[in-house]
């Protein structure tokens, strides 16, 4: 866990100290990003199982993403694996993604640089942008909650590092005790920022630790070059290198959390939230670095929490006389009419015998 933290602060700083300049090239930038796409997340009780199988997916549509490098978003530099295709779903109490991407089968045990990784991020506060990561001005030496209010932005990273496919990780009573975002177990780590230099798991801070954070994610990896299920840590590398094919990924996080510091995103079902995905891969097999990651687009895409339409289709619009209506009504006159008719004739018939139960 400790560990797991100093990689990523070993990366940060790396990102910082490769990326600085990209950083900085304010001028360089520039995003042609299409602010139309919404991934739609549908209610969809009982269809997501996270396993990491992703056949309960099939009739949920998806986006597809050219994924670009964050910081230098252009087309001729884009993911040459293919495309990343988002999809979301929720039951009114989780929110479930899946990522697929195509990738060649790489699995290095323990060595999360040499394998495929994954962040969503969300924004909190208002202020928040994409660029930047929440985009809050100071440095890693001023920024608190104080100098950085409304640039919160939510993240969630999994490397997949030593994590068995199909296996569940994130959230864990053992790191939950200790009152933070972290992962011991698989690298799947809840984490909040105000910028890149300015990252910490969910109940760190800057100038002090609060113990009241949680891990909030669950979720789980797969690659299509696997062949049967139920790994475990003996039967790495599960498949052999270099095969073509696709990662899944699956994620899975309460709609709302019991977060009271500003570093989870809070989603509300007929609401939209900002989002992004990024992806590490080891391109020609040369280990990732921190900042060198590719992103779904190069500015938030909206997510709609769709509420459950069926109840929105039995809310009758515009005339009530549709012809439902009209036979529901001659059908509850007809029956009305029999019972009078049937009540008539019991009434009339006297001495109707008492038949028991037990002589029929
Ligand atoms: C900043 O965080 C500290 C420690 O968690 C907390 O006591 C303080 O109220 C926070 N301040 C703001 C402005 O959120
Ligand atoms: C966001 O920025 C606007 C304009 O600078 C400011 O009025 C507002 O208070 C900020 N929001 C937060 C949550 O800090
Ligand atoms: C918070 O916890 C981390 C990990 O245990 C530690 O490295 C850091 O110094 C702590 N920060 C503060 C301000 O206590
Ligand atoms: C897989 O590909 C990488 C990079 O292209 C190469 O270095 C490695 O030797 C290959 N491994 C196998 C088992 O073919
Ligand atoms: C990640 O990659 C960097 C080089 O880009 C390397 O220095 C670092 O040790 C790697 N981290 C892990 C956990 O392999």
């Amino acid at each position: 866990m400790l560990g797991g933290v100093c990689a990523l602060v070993t990366i940060l700083i790396l990102a910082q100290s490769t990326s600085l300049n990209s950083h900085h090239e304010a001028a360089d930038w520039s995003c042609n990003s299409k602010t139309d796409i919404h991934i739609q997340a549908h209610f969809n009780p009982g269809r997501i199982t996270l396993d990491g199988q992703v056949d309960d997916w099939k009739d949920i549509d998806g986006s597809a993403f050219s994924i670009l490098p964050a910081l230098d978003p252009h087309a001729d530099k884009a993911y040459n694996g293919g495309k990343m295709n988002v999809k979301a779903s929720h039951d009114g109490k989780e929110v479930f993604f899946m990522l697929q991407v195509d990738g060649d089968y790489t699995y290095s045990e323990g060595y999360s640089n040499k394998t495929a990784s994954v962040a969503f991020m969300f924004q909190i506060g208002e202020n928040a942008t994409y660029h930047r990561m929440g985009g809050c001005e100071e440095g890693p030496d001023t920024c608190t909650n104080k100098s950085c209010k409304g640039h919160e932005v939510d993240l969630m990273h999994f490397s997949i590092g030593k994590a068995i496919p199909g296996r569940l990780y994130g959230g864990n009573l053992v790191d939950n005790s200790e009152g933070n975002g972290g992962d011991r177990f698989g690298h799947l780590v809840d984490l909040y920022c105000w910028n890149p230099h300015c990252r910490y798991l969910d109940g760190y801070g800057p100038s002090v630790n609060d113990t009241s954070a949680q891990n909030d994610w669950k979720g789980t990896w797969w690659h299509s070059s696997l062949t049967h299920s139920g790994f475990v840590k003996d039967d790495s590398p599960y498949s052999s290198s270099n095969q073509s094919g696709a990662y899944y990924f699956e994620f899975s996080r309460p709609l709302r959390t019991m977060d009271r510091l500003q570093q989870d995103a809070q989603f509300t079902i007929g609401k939209t939230s900002k989002m992004s995905v990024a992806f590490w891969y080891p391109v020609h097999g040369k280990p990732w670095h921190g900042s060198g990651h590719f992103s779904i687009s190069c500015d938030w895409i909206q997510l709609d929490i769709l509420p459950d339409s069926s109840e929105l289709t039995k809310v009758p619009q515009g005339s009530p006389w549709d012809a439902a209506t009209a036979f529901s009504l001659l059908f509850s006159v007809v029956a009305f009419c029999i019972s009078i008719f049937v009540g008539h004739r019991v009434s009339r018939t006297k001495n109707i015998p008492f038949t028991p139960m037990n002589n029929l």
